[in-house]
């Protein structure tokens, strides 16, 4: 395995580029199950999830190819039904070949995806809405089994004790597509990423209304045909890029970033003190001044993003001051406070809330990666401190980030990889 190597203290300069969005290509790649002909997908980025999936789809009978970018995905053999637990298990989002499989198929055979360390992550919205469907679902040896005669258009409520679910959303949505009938999904997630999963499957001759807001609505149809797609690009990267200019106290323009997916994240970083300049499709970042320490709280889109948390809490570790972070999407979020802990920051954990108190500088040191956002703020956190931090198990990155160490070190990072 690697680990990225990082010496700290370069303030990052110059242009960095965003690639497609892991979540959103994830839900659209399972899409393609949804039709036997040919699906092209451009601006896909090359992630370990990116993989897991395509793999997946060549289990279900579908041919991937993949090349510069570009996934071309046709019929290979006949449809399976069945997505199997070790390849599900490894990657919770392969749970959202559920809906694709039983709206197209009427059955499917699904491994529950399991927990994974940010929380238990139950699928309990998703299965609500299928049934809501007119689908019976049993769970077998730690499948979900789902068969339906045919689905019925239906209305449903499919908010959550945790606010909307964006794979909930995605699974139903993409069931409802083939329901007979008006399907209307009320506290559907709001997330960019399902809306660019709505207009794929729009492409595709799907019926779909208000995908990007609370309230969606599908009008069943009888088939979809392929289509041609490019993925929007990734507000996840892009705000840790922009973390990653301030925390270096930087000045980075942040190519193929879209401003109008980054509204909370920009509110935030903006009044911590940063000069942010937004144009059609990049984000400049600088330091106006001194960071000043701010409280945030993440919730549903387009509230403050959970996927942005553990980066914004890195930036306030060297933010004097007091800052208070509260996860409400998945209050178990924390594995990085303790790594972070150890290059000296000062955060203590009380519930749900990281209250972080502001040190004058990081130190280098040996950390380990938990997941994929944590991997992210340990990478900054390297970024400031001084001296070398040494981070392993970075495949939790590579599962979300394509070439940071590139990017990053384009910009002026000393940053590079070791044989662990
Ligand atoms: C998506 O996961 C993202 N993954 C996650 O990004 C992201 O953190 C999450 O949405 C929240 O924004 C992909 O899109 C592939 P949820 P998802 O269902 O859909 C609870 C990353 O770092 N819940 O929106 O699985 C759940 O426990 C990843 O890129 C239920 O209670 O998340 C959580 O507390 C990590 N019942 C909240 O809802 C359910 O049936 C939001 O979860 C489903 C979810």
């Amino acid at each position: 395995m690697d680990r990225l190597v990082i010496e700290g203290g370069v303030r990052l300069k110059g242009e960095v580029l965003v690639s497609g969005s892991k979540n959103s290509v994830l839900p659209i790649l399972a899409a393609t199950l949804m039709t036997d002909e040919p699906c092209v997908i451009r601006g896909v980025p090359n992630l370990r999830d990116v993989i897991t999936m395509l793999k997946i789809l060549r289990s279900l009978g579908k041919m991937a190819d993949y090349v510069k970018g570009v996934v071309k995905v046709t019929q290979a053999g006949d449809p399976v039904l069945t997505a199997d637990y070790k390849l599900v298990s490894t990657m919770r989002a392969s749970f959202c070949v559920l809906g694709p499989l039983l709206g197209r198929f009427k059955k499917a055979r699904v491994s529950l995806p399991g927990g994974c360390i940010i929380g238990v992550r139950p699928v309990d919205l998703h299965l609500k809405g299928l049934r809501a469907l007119g689908a019976h679902i049993d769970i077998e040896s730690g499948y979900v089994v789902a068969k339906a005669s045919r689905l019925k258009g239906s209305y449903m409520y499919l908010g959550g004790v945790y606010g909307s679910s964006v794979l909930a959303t995605d699974n139903v949505m993409m069931a409802a597509v083939f329901a007979k009938g008006k399907t209307v999904i009320e506290s559907a997630a709001c997330e960019p990423e399902i809306a660019d999963l709505a207009e794929f499957l729009i492409k595709m001759g799907a019926k779909i209304k208000g995908h990007g807001t609370p309230i969606i609505e599908i009008e069943g149809v009888k088939k979809l045909h392929g289509c041609e797609h490019k993925i929007i690009p990734d507000r996840i990267e892009a705000g840790t890029l922009m973390a990653a200019a301030l925390i270096t106290k930087g000045d980075l323009n942040i190519k193929n970033a879209l401003y109008p997916h980054l509204g909370a994240v920009i509110d935030k970083l903006e009044e911590s003190g940063a000069s942010i300049i937004k144009s059609s499709d990049s984000i400049r970042v600088r330091l106006r001044n001194k960071l000043k320490p701010i409280n945030v709280t993440t919730l549903p889109y387009p509230g403050f993003p959970t996927d942005m948390q553990a980066q914004v809490m890195s930036l306030m570790t060297i933010t004097s001051g007091i800052s208070v972070i509260t996860e409400k999407i998945y209050p178990d979020r924390f594995m990085h406070v303790a790594e972070l802990n150890r290059m000296g920051a000062l955060i203590q954990r009380e519930g749900p809330h990281a209250i972080v108190e502001g040190v004058k500088g990081l130190s280098g040191a040996q950390v380990m990666a938990s997941d994929l956002r944590a991997s992210a703020c340990l990478v900054l956190a390297g970024l400031a401190a001084k001296g070398i931090t040494s981070i392993s198990r970075i495949y939790h990155l590579e599962r979300g980030y394509e070439n940071l160490e590139d990017k990053l070190r384009g910009a002026g990072a000393r940053i590079w990889r070791e044989k662990e």
